[in-house]
This record gives C-alpha cells, structure tokens and sequence, in this order.
C-alpha cells in the first residue's frame, strides 16, 4: 500500500522535472477548453483516425459537454431522483459506499465516502460503468439508433472495457487511468481541509473559500479530485491546476 503511495510521489517529482506552464491559460479558464482533450468524446474517430470509438465503443451524443454535464435543453433538470450525482449528468457508482478510501493513524479527518464532485470523476475513473452511462441524453438523440457497447475505463482485458484495445498494443494503455474502488494508496479526497483556521501548522491557511490564488480549489472546506485537477485546462500535464512541484506545497507546509 505504502509503496504505491511513494511511487505516486516520485512520480509527482518526475513529472515536476519537465512540465511546460502558462499561467495566463489558469487565469483564462475558458469553457470550450474541454475541445480536443482526453474528455472531448465527440469527433474522436476523426481525431484518431479510427471507425471503432464514438458510436462503436461509446455512444457519441453529439456534444462534448454532456457525459459530465446536465444537457442544457434540460437546464435545471434533477438528476438524483433518477440516481444520478446531485448537479451532474452521471450516475452514482454502485460503489459508492465501498470505496476504499486513505487512511492512517496521522490523517485529522476520516471521511466515509466521497462527495459528489469527486463522485463524478469516479463514475468514469473507477472502472465499474461505461463511459457514456449518462442520466440524460440531449434532445434528439435516439436510443434506437444505439449500437454501442457502453465500455469503461478499466485496464483488465476484456469485452466490457476500453482495455480491449486499450492494452499497450493496439492502443496506449488505458490502465494508469483506471482509478478503480481501493483509493487507499491515492491522495486523500473528501476531508476537510486541515489547514483551515490555522488548525493544522502543517498546511497553509488557503486565500479565501474558494481556495487559493494558483487554483488550486477547495469545494465546500474540502479537498477533492478537482482540487487538483481542472479537467477545462489542459495546458499543464494531467490537467493539474499548478506544475507538480508547486502542486503539494501550496497546501503542504513539509
Ligand atoms: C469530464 C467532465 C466534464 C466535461 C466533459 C465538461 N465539463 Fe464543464 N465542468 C466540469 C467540472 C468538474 C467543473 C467544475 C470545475 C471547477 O470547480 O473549477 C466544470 C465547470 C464548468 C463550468 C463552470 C460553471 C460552474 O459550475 O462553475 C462551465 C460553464 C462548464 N463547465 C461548461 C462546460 C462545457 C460548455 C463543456 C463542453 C464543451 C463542458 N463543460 C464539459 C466537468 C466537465
Ligand atoms: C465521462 C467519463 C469521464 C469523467 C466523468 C471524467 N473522466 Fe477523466 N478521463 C476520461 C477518459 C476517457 C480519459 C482518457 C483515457 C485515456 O486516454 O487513456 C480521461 C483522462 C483523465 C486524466 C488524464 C489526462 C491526461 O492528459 O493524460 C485526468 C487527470 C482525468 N481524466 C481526471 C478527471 C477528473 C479530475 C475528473 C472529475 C472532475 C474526471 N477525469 C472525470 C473519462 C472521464
Ligand atoms: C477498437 C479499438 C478501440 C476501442 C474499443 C477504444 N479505443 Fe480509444 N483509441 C483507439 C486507437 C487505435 C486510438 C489511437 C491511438 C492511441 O491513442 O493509442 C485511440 C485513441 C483514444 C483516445 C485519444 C488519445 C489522445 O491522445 O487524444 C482516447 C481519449 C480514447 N482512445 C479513449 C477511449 C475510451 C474511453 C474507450 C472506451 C470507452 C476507447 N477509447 C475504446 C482504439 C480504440
Ligand atoms: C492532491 C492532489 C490530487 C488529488 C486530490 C487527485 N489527484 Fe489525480 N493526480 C495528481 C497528480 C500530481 C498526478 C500526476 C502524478 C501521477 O500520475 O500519479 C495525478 C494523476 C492523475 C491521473 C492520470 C494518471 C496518468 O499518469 O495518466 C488521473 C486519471 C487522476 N489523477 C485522476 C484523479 C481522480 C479521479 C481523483 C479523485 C479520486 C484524483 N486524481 C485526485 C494529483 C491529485
Ligand atoms: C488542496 C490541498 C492539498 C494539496 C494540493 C495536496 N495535499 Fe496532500 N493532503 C492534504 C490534506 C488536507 C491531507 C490530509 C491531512 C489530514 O487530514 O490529516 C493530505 C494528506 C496527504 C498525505 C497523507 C499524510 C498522512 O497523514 O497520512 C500525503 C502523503 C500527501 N498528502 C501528499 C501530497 C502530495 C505528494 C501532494 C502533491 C501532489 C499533495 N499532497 C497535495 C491537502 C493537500
């Protein structure tokens, strides 16, 4: 367990080494940035040159923004009676309450399950759901014409994940991306932040509720995957919302 938790930390070191920045792109957080990044499920085929993603392994719903998003055609539409994520246009994983989640002796808060925002990110990244299961789909698109096969991110090899193709061989490896339920050897998630009110010497008080001046977020006093991440800002590696190596100390003193 450890070990993968110091593998993690190397591997933020490595990365810290050779990360191209630009600061403005933070500040600019456009919407449409989403546009040819990982996320952007629509055009795929085109963009890669290949017949089998959009349409064959996920249904393409003809807008980028809807496997994450309630489809603005339902603006204001509740997702949750239908069970999905409150705010979001996902299902909440059927792991929700097995999550394994980080613990040890030294953490001040435990957390049972993750919150929303970050059960968004999972209901794609753990691996149990197919990438296009969305609560609602937009206006015109009929299931009828639907032939997908609804493929999840999830790196064993077999008919029900993206790892058919995604193995290494016919496409770049799918695994690293698979978070799966054990999130014992990732970063906590889901805690309140401990430097809150100068409650803990070890993390720095943040610049205002919404966290701090590089974007790095909190959501509600906690931290979550989007905390570190901004999935609209591709311009720093792994969609990060500062370079790794001033990722951690902005909330880590040591
Ligand atoms: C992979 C999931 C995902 C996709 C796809 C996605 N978004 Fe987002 N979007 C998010 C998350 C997460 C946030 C919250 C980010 C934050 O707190 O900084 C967000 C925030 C936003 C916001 C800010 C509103 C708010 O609630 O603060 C807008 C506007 C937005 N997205 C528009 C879009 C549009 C337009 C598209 C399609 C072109 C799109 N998004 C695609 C996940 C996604
Ligand atoms: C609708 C499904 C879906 C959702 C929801 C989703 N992701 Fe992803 N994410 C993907 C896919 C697909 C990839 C690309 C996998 C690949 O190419 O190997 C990806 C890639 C990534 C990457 C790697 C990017 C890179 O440049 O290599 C990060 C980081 C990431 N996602 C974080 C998040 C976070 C944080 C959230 C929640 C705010 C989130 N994702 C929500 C599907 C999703
Ligand atoms: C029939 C084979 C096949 C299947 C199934 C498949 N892909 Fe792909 N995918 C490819 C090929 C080939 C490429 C282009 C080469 C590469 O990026 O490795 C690609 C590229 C991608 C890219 C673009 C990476 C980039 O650099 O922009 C993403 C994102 C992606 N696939 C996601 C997925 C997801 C998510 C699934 C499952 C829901 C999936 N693919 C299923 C064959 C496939
Ligand atoms: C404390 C900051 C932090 C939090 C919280 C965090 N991540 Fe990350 N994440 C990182 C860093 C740094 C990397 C790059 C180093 C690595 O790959 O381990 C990364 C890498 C990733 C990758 C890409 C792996 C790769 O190498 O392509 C994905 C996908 C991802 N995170 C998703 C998530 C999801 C989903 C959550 C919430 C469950 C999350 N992250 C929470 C900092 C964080
Ligand atoms: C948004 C603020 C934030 C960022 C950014 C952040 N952390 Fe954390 N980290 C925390 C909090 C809060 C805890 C849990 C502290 C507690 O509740 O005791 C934590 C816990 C940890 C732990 C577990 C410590 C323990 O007591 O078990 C490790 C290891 C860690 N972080 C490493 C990192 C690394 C490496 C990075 C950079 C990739 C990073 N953190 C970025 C806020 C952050």
């Amino acid at each position: 367990m450890k070990q993968r938790l110091s593998q993690f930390i190397r591997l933020v070191v490595a990365l810290s080494l050779g990360v191209g920045v630009s600061f403005s792109a933070l500040a600019a957080e456009g919407t449409n940035t989403i546009l040819g990044t990982k996320h952007d499920f629509t055009g795929l085929n085109k963009r890669v040159g290949v017949v089998a993603m959009s349409g064959v392994a996920f249904s393409d719903y003809g807008s980028p923004c809807v496997y994450c998003h309630i489809p603005p055609e339902q603006d204001g539409a509740d997702s949750t009676p239908f069970g999905g994520i409150e705010g979001w246009n996902r299902f909440r994983p059927a792991t929700e309450h097995s999550y394994d989640l980080y613990n040890s002796r030294t953490l001040d808060n435990k957390v049972k399950a993750p919150s929303p925002i970050s059960l968004l990110c999972l209901s794609c990244h753990d691996g149990t759901m197919g990438v296009d299961m969305t609560v609602f789909r937009p206006n015109g698109w009929r299931s009828s014409d639907d032939a997908a096969m609804h493929l999840r991110i999830n790196g064993d090899n077999n008919t029900m994940n993206c790892a058919k193709c995604h193995n290494g061989r016919v496409a770049h490896n799918i695994a690293i991306k698979h978070i799966g339920t054990d999130l014992t050897n990732d970063h906590p998630i889901s805690m309140r932040y401990a430097g809150l009110s100068s409650a803990d010497l070890d993390f720095r008080e943040p610049d205002g509720p919404y966290g701090f001046d590089n974007g790095v977020k909190l959501y509600d006093e906690r931290v979550e995957c989007a905390s570190c991440h901004n999935v609209h800002n591709p311009d720093i590696q792994v969609l990060l919302r500062d370079r790794a190596d001033r990722l951690c100390e902005t909330c880590h003193i040591k």
